[in-house]
């Protein structure tokens, strides 16, 4: 009998849940037409597998057809639902593991230019800045309405056979009641703390007439909204009181935090370099306070943190939820010993960002999540080992000679450099990023485990690789920066990878033009920002870094304001020339033919990705038995990827990462697995 404090069950009304780790409700965007079908149900079922307790699906599925998809929210308001998620509990039931689903109208954090055009509604007329729709003030109809559709959504879910359901009251309708700073109303909906709970209690009361006083029906609150004309701490514990002593509700899930702007969502769910468990302490504060159960996450990456939580008493389950999307297995790993084949959580957070931008979610170096159909988070061994030849130790051939390693073969892996990282190791430069390296590590202690050799400080050329004699060359070489087409001046600029590797010191003042988008411009002038230097960014986007989502944004940003970084947008980098002891950088318009200005300035750094490093590529392809091919319609299909066009080859040769052309970690991730999986 362990004593574990994880793995100790867990008494929730009727149900027993196995241990104390759960996934908190998340939307990854796998919903087709607005259904939980295969994907969505193959995401979860991998979580059940690798041990969880309860995972909480959906991100908010929609009880009514006035709440539009934000970020491909399930339709909880229609029929069809029931029976794909009947197939996915069952899926998830047949490991032991409970399911639950979050609930919710999603008031003014939608748009009203989508699915129905029906207006965006909320208690008062306050626009949510994120979303931008200029709600409709509900009406006795409106509410009405809701109420019933909050009922029917939870006898679906009943009917499905789901153990339970949970609501959304953080930057939603339903807490939009209980927040001074949203609820304007001087009707009974309004005023004081009773009436602001009136709509949540005729919610609760229709849900239990139509789901029965043994469903699971609990409650993802705020219960501080932390800011001064939101709802304050006392006001927030004492609803967690009346909800927990009202005898409707079987558990809390608690927030801490608004998410009406990406700025405030980030301290809700921190990023990488924000702090770990920020409000687990909160959480643990309402616990005491109400005697209930009380659910939480935020930011508890890894087992020891979790484990805390559980022992010191703050929680009764601890959600791990981008811990579990960056490894599903975490429990069924601890449970056999090997806590330290994790594969880490490192805050990326390019999961959650991609949503926001209309993607679907992605783990940055997990490329199986979301894509269990085709990807497998166990790796099997291959009938036949090889010997495979791997040229570069970035986030791309690590992969691919983890991939390779896990299914047998022996693996050796040429590395240029005396350290295996790439441009992980460029972008863990910066001190709120150097978890990233987490990347890297994880893979160099698989690589140990699975006996693959890595040769440091190789430059590897035609006649290494062929002397090892490989069945398999797999070129990870990556690539290097390149200057944007400029007019002149090409000489006088230095780029973003000189100024993040310390080569070149940033100097007192400092232009950056950035036409690639992404963290690599962006990461450059954040330590150009924090030397002191005099920086004006310059991107001829319409928005600045566009490649990067919105929660990434915000440190940047802040780091920015701070400085006093001036940023200009709309603008293309023309020319460099110098003028005594300056550069002066001439910028232009897309839009308005023969405008021009120049400015004056000690230092110009330039980002435009990277030019593919693939010159010994290009001497192995004519050796190779697949000259380099690859059938793209096999790869993303069945059928043999690497087509033979000459006999006399004696090894298949392919190149990913940005040894094809520059992309971003997960592509070169991506391309690590989906490739070597089919040699
Ligand atoms: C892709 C993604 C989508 C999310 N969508 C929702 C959502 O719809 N509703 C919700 O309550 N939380 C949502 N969350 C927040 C998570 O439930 C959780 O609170 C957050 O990820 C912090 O926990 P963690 O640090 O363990 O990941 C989402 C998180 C992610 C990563
Ligand atoms: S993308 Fe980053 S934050 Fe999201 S699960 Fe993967 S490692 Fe964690």
């Amino acid at each position: 009998m362990t004593t574990d404090p994880l793995l100790q069950p867990y008494q929730l009304k009727h149900l027993t849940l196995k241990n104390r780790v759960m996934s908190t409700s998340h939307e990854p965007a796998y919903s087709e037409d607005g259904m939980p079908k295969e994907r969505y149900r193959l995401y979860h079922a991998e979580k059940a597998k690798g041990g969880m307790a309860l995972t909480m699906t959906a991100g908010s599925a929609i009880v009514s057809r006035d709440s539009p998809a934000a970020f491909g929210n399930l339709q909880a308001y229609r029929d069809e639902i029931v029976p794909w998620l009947r197939e996915l509990a069952d899926s998830c039931h047949e490991h032991d593991c409970k399911v639950m689903i979050q609930l919710t109208h999603l008031g003014r954090r939608t748009g009203w230019n989508k699915a129905d055009w029906l207006p965006v509604l909320a208690p008062s007329s306050v626009r949510e800045p994120a979303h931008r729709a200029f709600p409709k003030v509900m009406e006795d109809w409106d509410i009405e309405r809701i109420v019933a559709d909050y009922a029917s959504a939870a006898q679906r879910m009943k009917a499905a056979g789901l153990d339970g359901i949970e609501f959304e009251a953080y930057g939603h309708l339903m807490d939009g009641f209980w927040s001074p700073a949203t609820n304007f109303r001087d009707d009974e909906f309004g005023g004081s703390l009773d009436n602001r709970l009136r709509f949540t209690f005729l919610v609760l009361d229709a849900v239990r007439k139509a789901a029965g006083e043994d469903f699971v029906v609990g409650i993802r609150m705020v219960a501080d909204e932390d800011f001064d004309k939101g709802l304050s701490k006392e006001e927030g514990i004492e609803i967690a009181r009346r909800l927990a002593a009202s005898g409707k509700v079987d558990f809390l899930n608690i927030i801490r935090g608004t998410i009406e702007t990406d700025a405030a969502l980030t301290k809700v769910i921190p990023v990488t370099g924000m702090r770990s468990s920020p409000h687990l302490d909160f959480a643990g504060e309402v616990r005491a306070a109400t005697k209930f159960p009380v659910f939480h996450a935020a930011r508890i990456q890894d087992v020891a943190t979790a484990r805390h939580a559980i022992a010191s008493g703050k929680l009764d389950m601890v959600g791990m939820t981008r811990a579990h999307i960056a490894d599903p297995h975490i429990m069924k790993k601890m449970m056999e010993g090997r806590e330290h084949e994790i594969r880490p959580c490192v805050g990326a957070t390019y999961c959650l960002d991609r949503i926001y931008e209309g993607g679907e979610a992605l783990c940055i170096h997990n490329a199986a999540t979301g894509r269990e159909a085709t990807i497998p988070h166990v790796i099997a061994l291959a009938s036949t080992v090889r010997r495979i030849v791997v040229v570069g130790a970035g986030p791309a051939g690590l992969e691919a000679a983890r991939v390779a390693a896990a299914e047998g073969h022996s693996v050796t892996v040429l590395e240029a450099a005396d350290r295996a990282g790439g441009q992980i190791l460029l972008a863990a430069q910066n001190p709120r990023r150097k978890e990233l390296v987490g990347i890297v590590d994880w893979r160099l202690a698989e690589l140990e485990r699975l006996g693959a050799e890595i040769r440091y400080n190789v430059w590897a050329e035609a006649g290494d690789v062929l002397a090892l004699e490989p069945d398999v060359v797999v070129i990870a070489t990556g690539g290097l920066p390149q200057n944007p087409p400029l007019e002149a001046g090409g000489d006088l600029v230095v780029s973003s990878w000189d100024i993040v590797s310390g080569a070149v010191k940033p100097a007192e003042s400092v232009l950056l033009y950035d036409d690639n988008g992404g963290h690599q411009g962006m990461t450059a002038a954040e330590m150009v920002a924090n030397s002191g230097a005099r920086l004006e960014l310059v991107s001829p986007e319409r928005f600045f870094a566009p490649e990067m989502g919105g929660m990434n944004h915000v440190p940047y940003m802040r780091a920015f304001h701070e400085k006093g970084v001036r940023v200009t947008i709309n603008t293309r980098l023309k020319s460099v020339r110098r003028d005594g002891n300056q550069l002066v950088a001439t910028v232009s318009s897309d839009f308005a033919d023969g405008w021009r200005e120049e400015r004056s300035v000690d230092q110009v750094i330039v980002e435009h990705g990277t030019m593919a490093n693939d010159e010994l590529y290009h001497a192995l392809k004519p050796l190779s038995r697949n000259k380099g091919a690859v059938d793209y319609e096999a790869l993303v299909g069945e059928g043999a990827v690497f087509p033979a066009r000459q006999q006399a080859g004696t090894f298949t040769l392919f190149r990913i990462g940005d040894a094809v052309a520059s992309r971003n970690i997960h592509a070169a991730i991506y391309d690590g697995i989906r490739f070597t999986l089919r040699i």
